[in-house]
């Protein structure tokens, strides 16, 4: 008798209910480190100072959410965000200017959707947590000031 899809069914169940703010930080991660590996990987020099200025707030910033998220998680088991996994390596598939602008933009995009997404407005709303929504839209901001920046390189 072969009891592995039940095993796999017990420990989906296990990860979707315990670990969607585990799975929220890896998604940050990949966003992190798909910026970082177009900063390391980029042959234009303003491009590649302005994500690494990207990075470092990011950086900052993220850490700063998932900790206020896990400090509230910690008492209500209540967040349940949408998000897509994003596949790091395929940044480095990007080789030029054109196309690493573009990944960029994607992540860019893939993040300001994922935390203005509906369920993380509720769930800040439910939890009465506005120290939240301020670092949102300082994420928000900085993901704004890159592509700003970016706008402005003569390529
Ligand atoms: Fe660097």
């Amino acid at each position: 008798m072969n009891l592995t899809p039940i095993n796999v069914y017990i420990n989906s169940n296990l990860e979707q209910k315990n670990n969607s703010v585990k799975d929220f930080s890896l998604y940050l991660c990949d966003v992190l480190s798909s910026i970082k590996l177009l900063h390391w990987y980029s042959d234009e020099y303003n491009f590649h100072k302005i994500l690494d200025e990207t990075y470092e707030s990011f950086d900052d910033l993220f850490d700063k959410l998932i900790e206020e998220i896990i400090g509230i998680t910690k008492k209500v088991n209540n967040f349940n965000l949408e998000f897509p996994r994003r596949d790091v390596k395929k940044v480095l598939d990007s080789c030029s200017l054109e196309e690493q602008l573009k990944e960029l933009l994607g992540v860019l995009e893939s993040l300001e959707n994922t935390i203005k997404n509906n369920n993380m407005d509720s769930f800040i709303k439910q939890n009465s947590f506005n120290g939240i929504n301020n670092t949102i839209e300082e994420i928000l901001s900085t993901s704004n000031k890159c592509k700003y920046l970016i706008s402005m390189i003569k390529w």
